[in-house]
């Protein structure tokens, strides 16, 4: 039987055009451009405004963007797997209202849900489809609407989350390249700490559970950024060892981005440079599933084929987890 790996052959990423700054968050909450930036690196998140746009406007817009610069025609798209914590609707599934948009007429597709590490999760998952030789072009979308979720009277959430995301193609090769390895976890104990109540099963939409703002994000920060900087440095470790690397085999760490802090913390454990750390939450906050992909994106032209990436990332469930792969092509943007 053939060695088959999966590899990234494209990305492409959308942010709204909306920015909403910390000095507009000043106008909003008790808050300062000060306290945000020093805690959490954030100056700035994108919006998506307007009536009748959810996060399928998002992945649409990244799907329409990659199958453009990888020159592929949406009939040959296999699979679309969405990676959301704000579908437009329980269901239908996201990924099926992006494939009808851009002409995917001969995909299935399905949404996963593991909120900040749902990129990560729907990788391996598509992976699986690719080595087994089942599929052979299939589309990973991480996107989220978080402004769709967030109480912009809490102080403690409304700063952190924006909108966006991207989607990267995934395609077999015989080479020793793409994605070669994962740790993945989760832990419901985590659900406590990071959740929104409403909405599901357990309390459906009615009148109290507007009242008791149940269909907001409920984040105990502090306790969260604990276990995020612990159990992110721990898989990123975890990675590096059972892959024999050594930080300076590393060309880039590609951490979910939820806290520079956290970021940090991750990047000094594994003995890395900040010049090789994606960064972009300045830019544009936590976007949940979408942090991921917009940072392959935003960095693409820099990326060589061969480099040596780690994907990590950290979030709601509590899901954590990391991705060993190797870069397949020398970028463009
Ligand atoms: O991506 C999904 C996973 N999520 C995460 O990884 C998020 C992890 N958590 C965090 O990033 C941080 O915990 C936060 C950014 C959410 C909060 O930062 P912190 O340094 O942990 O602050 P804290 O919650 O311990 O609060 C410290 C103080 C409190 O005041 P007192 O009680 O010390 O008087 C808060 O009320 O900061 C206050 N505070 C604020 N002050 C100004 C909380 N939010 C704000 C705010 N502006 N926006």
């Amino acid at each position: 039987m053939r060695n088959l790996k999966a590899r990234i052959t494209g990305v492409h990423g959308y942010v709204p055009d909306y920015v909403l700054t910390n000095e507009e968050l000043e106008t909003m909450v008790e808050t300062s451009d000060e306290w945000i930036t020093s805690r959490t690196g954030i100056k700035e998140r994108r919006i998506l405004k307007g009536e009748g746009k959810g996060t399928s406007v998002i992945g649409i817009e990244a799907v329409q963007g990659l199958l453009e610069k990888t020159n592929t025609d949406p009939g040959e798209i296999d699979l679309i797997i969405c990676a959301t914590c704000t579908p437009d609707m329980l269901f239908p599934s996201t990924a099926n209202l992006v494939a009808e948009r851009v002409g995917a007429v001969n995909s299935f597709g399905y949404d996963l849900q593991a909120a900040c590490s749902g990129f990560l999760f729907a990788l391996a998952t598509a992976t699986q489809f690719i080595e087994s030789g089942t599929y052979r072009k299939v589309v990973v979308i991480g996107a989220d609407k978080m402004s769709s979720i967030i109480d912009y009277t809490d102080r403690t959430t409304c700063i952190i989350f924006g909108d966006g995301g991207g989607a990267v193609l995934l395609e077999p090769t015989e080479e020793p390249e793409g994605i070669i390895d994962s740790v993945l976890k989760s832990d419901g104990a985590g659900a406590a700490f990071l959740h929104m109540k409403g909405g599901g099963s357990l309390h459906p939409a009615s009148h109290e559970s507007v009242d008791a703002r149940m269909h907001y994000i409920y984040q105990e920060g502090a306790k969260v950024f604990k276990f995020a900087v612990q159990n992110m440095a721990d898989v990123s470790e975890e990675i590096m060892n059972r892959n024999n690397l050594t930080a300076n085999d590393i060309a880039w760490l590609v951490p979910h981005q939820a806290n520079l802090r956290i970021i940090d913390a991750t990047a000094n454990r594994m003995g890395i440079g900040s010049e090789k750390v994606m960064n972009n939450i300045s830019r544009y906050g936590n976007t949940t599933a979408g942090t991921i992909p917009l940072c392959l994106w935003d960095y693409e032209s820099k990326l060589k084929k061969g480099d040596n990436l780690i994907l990590a990332a950290f979030g709601g469930g509590f899901t954590w987890g990391a991705t060993y792969m190797k870069w397949a092509y020398n970028g463009h943007n």
